[in-house]
């Protein structure tokens, strides 16, 4: 069974729809992240999980129970979950030690087991020498270790993140998202982290479901999105993409001045008229000469239009986005081949 079930939710609020019908299902110590740009609905679809909001219409379930429904939920205090806020850290009249023992405190912990339980928390995200500090005394990488101590310390059914890393500058960022993912190793907690960043959800999550105008519009492990996105937003929204034009004909896909044979493609077979595919600039190899068919796909002569890398095919127009071993430098104008691998090329609609 599902941990975590959301079937046809939706919301409205007056004329807005923030959320238009999500079907999404984690399994137990998953972590899902919902990833989309501003305005897409994420917040709304956690605090809707977390049921500070009720859906318009659809369910919640947790463990085979419904919490939310469009006539009423089980209020947020009653569905064992922690949320970290989008623009909230910590409380900030209470020291490190007092802000993580807080929701002990409130599960009524004898005295004991709760020293040991914060004391532990504390090590786990290195802030125990600290412990008698304020927030007002941190920096803000270790305030969202506390937000995150303090969350994870009560052992919640579910952790709901939102853009928990959003006040911390670049830097810093980057080195929480691998902090994050190392206690979801540790604790394998059930987590849905909302995030806009898209590298930030391909390091912390097992699966990432991408938001378009309040849907979901694919979700995958972040690798299949990567390499085999389905629709032109995902593929534009995860890093960068080419898109290219082939048209089926007969055994072969035809693009400019090369062809793919359909049974190398993934679901070739049905493929028909003229089909816009997305492929990644590392998923192609530019090299000097040709390889005598050896390698895994078509290879095609292009010339370089700019360094960094953008290729034409030989007397053909499609621009081509490529990347190149670092060490490996062409030249504007210099003539060279791109071999292109089926596998990673992904028909999109
Ligand atoms: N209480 C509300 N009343 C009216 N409209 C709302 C309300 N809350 C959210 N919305 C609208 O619903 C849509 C989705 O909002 P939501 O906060 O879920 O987006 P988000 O994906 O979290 O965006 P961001 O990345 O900017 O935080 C937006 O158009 C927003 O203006
Ligand atoms: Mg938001």
């Amino acid at each position: 069974m599902s941990k975590l079930v959301l079937r046809g939710v939706e919301k409205r609020f007056g004329d807005t729809i923030a959320v238009g019908g999500v079907d999404l299902a984690l399994e137990e110590g998953e972590f899902v992240s919902l990833l989309g740009p501003s305005g897409c609905g994420k917040t709304t679809t956690l605090r809707m999980i977390a049921g500070f909001i009720d859906p318009s219409a659809g369910t919640i379930e947790m463990d085979g129970k419904v919490l939310s429904t469009p006539a009423g939920s089980v209020p947020p205090e009653r569905r064992q979950m922690s949320m970290i806020f989008q623009s909230y850290a910590v409380w900030p009249n209470m020291t490190v030690e007092q802000n993580v023992a807080f929701g002990l405190k409130l599960r009524r912990l004898p005295g004991e087991e709760l020293r040991k339980r914060v004391a532990e928390m504390l090590d786990v995200v290195q802030m125990r020498h600290l412990a008698q500090r304020y927030p007002a005394e941190l920096s803000g990488g270790q305030q969202q270790r506390v937000a995150l101590a303090r969350a994870i310390v009560i052992k919640p059914a579910v952790l709901l993140l939102d853009e928990p890393l959003s006040n911390l500058d670049a830097n810093l960022r980057e080195e929480m998202r691998f902090e994050i993912r190392r206690l979801h190793e540790e604790f394998r907690i059930t987590t849905v982290y909302v995030t806009h960043d898209q590298s930030e959800a391909m390091v912390t999550s097992d699966r990432i479901a991408v938001m378009n105008q309040g849907r979901i519009e694919q979700v995958d492990d972040p690798h299949t999105l990567y390499t085999k996105p389905r629709t032109r937003f995902v593929a534009g929204f995860i890093g960068r993409t080419n898109f290219i034009e082939g048209a089926a004909n007969g055994s072969d896909i035809v693009f400019d001045r090369f062809s793919v044979r359909r049974d190398a493609l993934e679901n070739g077979a049905a493929l028909t008229g003229t089909i816009t595919f997305s492929v990644r600039p590392q998923s192609m190899r530019l090299s000097r000469a040709p390889s005598g068919g050896a390698g895994k796909g078509p290879q095609v002569e292009v010339k370089v239009e700019y360094w960094d890398y953008v290729v034409t095919p030989a007397h053909g127009s499609t621009r081509l986005r490529v990347t190149a071993p670092p060490l490996e430098v062409y030249g504007v104008g210099e003539s060279a081949w791109l071999e292109l691998d089926p596998s990673q090329m992904a028909p999109i609609v």
